[in-house]
């Protein structure tokens, strides 16, 4: 079996909570006055550097974030806590993960004008996952009443195009009909807000994509996978060491290397010739130039990176319409942000309509899925 597979809806859940950059860092700068003053006399003798204010010009140049939505912005804002305060819940109440998740899920099978009943897999790919177990697809999958099986994968920001190529595996096997993929990202907990690097970077986000066997699709606008394509290679330079070994160890269990680290430049030097080589190689297997692409729905991190890799792949800036930006608003929302980018920016495609998602980040790890839109 070789069923044909469409990307036939998608779902967005916003949450509630706008915070800028200027109340980001005014609520850093309250921080590092606060240390500083604290640690007056050790910055005195020389024993301690004082900390470093943030600033908005920076972050806006060097990122192109100019603001980002989060689950709770008051935990954030609070020098004293920065961190979002996010009470734990009773096993019996839906997961808070799991209800983006439901949330988006629901506009998803909306849009492919499908129910419960018509899904046979769920899968629940993000970066951060809020336990071990039971797997947060089994739970989306009870919460919407769904047969059949889930669960989750995590390659970090590429999770949703590795999610899409498993749910398109599935699906032209014939294992499933159609597959419910979503992508509930909290960034803002594994998020060091006191790391004067990477304070602005993230933002929270839940996507939902429900993909099928094109011969049974009934949405109006559905986008066919032209072809799906991975890589991994190895690198420390975006990293999280949160886990449930952490307990085990007898030190160092509340150090920063639990939160997320990366080295920036070194990240941006490496992942931007290996994306647009990554997306360069895909569309030459599938006998597509790249100036026959329409859209690129490129993993929103940085605005840069963005610009950088299409003007690798065309030869010249890509425009916006081109190559979506949404960081601008979301920040950087991990496997989301693509997702987020196909979601809002589509619609204006004409039928035959040549298009490409793509997201890369830590492992490293690059996915790319080629989409040609149906009438
Ligand atoms: N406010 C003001 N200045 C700041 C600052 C802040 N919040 N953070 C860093 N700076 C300063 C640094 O101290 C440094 O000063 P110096 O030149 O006097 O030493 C200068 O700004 C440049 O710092 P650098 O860390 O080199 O910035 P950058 O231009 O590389 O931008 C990132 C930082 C993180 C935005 C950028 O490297 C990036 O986006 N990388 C891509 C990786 C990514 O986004 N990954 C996410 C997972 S896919």
């Amino acid at each position: 079996m070789n069923h044909p597979v469409v990307i036939s809806g998608t779902g967005l859940f916003t949450p509630p909570h706008a915070v800028s950059n200027a109340e980001l860092v005014s609520s850093f700068n309250a921080h590092v006055s606060l240390f500083n003053a604290e640690h007056a006399a050790a910055i005195a003798s020389g024993e301690l550097q004082p900390l470093q204010e943030s600033s908005v010009d920076f972050i806006l140049k060097a990122s192109g974030i100019k603001s980002r939505f989060l689950m709770d912005r008051v935990g954030v804002l609070d020098p004293r806590r920065m961190c979002p305060s996010l009470p734990e819940r009773d096993n019996d109440s839906l997961s808070v993960q799991a209800e983006m998740a439901v949330a988006a899920a629901r506009e998803a099978l909306a849009n492919a004008g499908r129910t419960a009943a018509d899904i046979d897999m769920v899968l629940v790919a993000a970066s951060n996952m809020q336990r071990p177990y039971p797997a947060l697809a089994i739970e989306v999958q009870g919460a919407l009443g769904i047969q059949g099986f889930g669960f989750d994968l995590n390659v970090a920001c590429s999770s949703a195009t590795f999610g899409i190529q498993t749910a398109v595996n599935a699906i032209q096997s014939g294992q499933a009909r159609a597959v419910l993929m979503v992508n509930p990202e909290i960034c803002s907990a594994h998020l060091n807000f006191r790391d004067r690097d990477s304070h602005f970077i993230f933002g929270d986000a839940c996507t939902a994509v429900v993909l099928e066997r094109e011969d049974l699709a009934q949405a109006r606008e559905t986008f066919a996978v032209i072809g799906t394509k991975l890589v991994t290679t190895f690198s420390n330079n975006i990293r999280n060491n949160f886990g449930f070994l952490n307990r085990t160890a007898p030190t160092d269990q509340e150090k920063a290397d639990k939160l997320f680290v990366q080295q920036g430049r070194k990240v941006f030097k490496e992942v931007c010739p290996m994306v647009a080589e990554h997306i360069g190689a895909h569309l030459t297997e599938h006998g597509i130039e790249t100036t026959a692409v329409k859209r690129f729905w490129l993993h929103q991190a940085n605005l840069s990176m963005n610009q950088l890799i299409a003007r690798r792949l065309l030869g010249r800036d890509a425009t916006e319409t081109e190559a979506p930006v949404i960081l601008d608003r979301y920040a950087n929302t991990s496997s989301a942000g693509s997702i987020i980018a196909f979601h809002l920016h589509r619609a204006d495609l004409e039928p035959g309509a040549l298009g490409i998602i793509s997201s890369f980040g830590a492992g490293y790890s690059v996915g790319s899925v080629i989409l040609a839109k149906r009438g």
